[in-house]
């Protein structure tokens, strides 16, 4: 299973890009709007600086939501550098876009997925990455895991190439649920992937090694 980070925080995504499991990034208007980037030159040059830390795909996301302007906004994205992929809200017009763009080569992501039948489109649709946001799912009281498991079955029945990239991860369950039900990637934010690291047995066992390790170094001496 992939891990991507959802954040435009530089240094988070360096701190897990340095951690040794990073395979990507995915951002978001609100994400971008969070570190304080506006202004196109200054969107820009910050998907450029992402794509300089990391080695794998950066969601960068459009703000249009009409097919045409979809398509100017997205072309002008994947230009920006190999690793773009563009992200495509699930609109009627998003699908139309995700049609073109698979047609020109060109790798998209499609967002705010909520149900089957609108991750069913997006593979139609030839999407290389469908985003379904679980924990948004879950704030509502719908299950967000049926959903991952839902797809991953639709895609397999059919050989859909499309991959899940469960969103909208919240905590560090989600991310072992999805490894167990077969989602291809997470993206979640630095907390939730750290918290995968954390058991008070792993902490209370390497305090009791290095103790008995200094006691007996201890002894050694006297
Ligand atoms: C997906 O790519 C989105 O950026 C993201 O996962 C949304 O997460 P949130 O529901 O925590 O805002």
């Amino acid at each position: 299973m992939k891990f991507f980070i959802d954040t435009a925080n530089l240094a988070q995504i360096k701190e897990a890009y340095d951690l040794g499991i990073l395979d990507g990034v995915t951002t978001n208007p609100s994400l971008m709007a969070k570190e304080g980037i506006s202004g196109h030159d200054n969107v820009i040059n910050h998907y450029k600086a992402i794509c300089e830390i990391v080695d794998g795909d950066v969601s960068a996301e459009v703000i249009s939501t009409t097919f045409d302007e979809m398509v100017a906004e997205g072309e002008a994205l994947a230009k920006l550098h190999e690793k773009i992929v563009v992200k495509v809200p699930m609109i009627k017009d998003g699908v139309k876009a995700i049609r073109y763009f698979t047609d020109q080569g060109i790798r998209t992501n499609c967002t705010l997925v909520f149900s089957a039948g609108q991750a069913l489109l997006a593979a139609k649709a030839g999407a290389t990455y469908v985003s379904p946001f679980i924990g948004r799912l879950d704030d509502v009281s719908t299950d967000g895991m049926q959903l991952i498991e839902d797809i991953r079955l639709i895609y397999d029945n059919y050989g859909y190439e499309t991959q899940i990239l469960a969103a909208s991860v919240r905590h560090a369950m989600h991310i072992v649920n999805c490894a167990k039900v077969g989602a291809d990637v997470i993206t979640g934010p630095l907390s939730a992937i750290t918290a995968l690291l954390k058991h008070p047995l792993t902490d209370n066992g390497l305090a009791q090694f290095l103790a008995d390790h200094a006691k007996a170094e201890q002894a050694a001496k006297v």
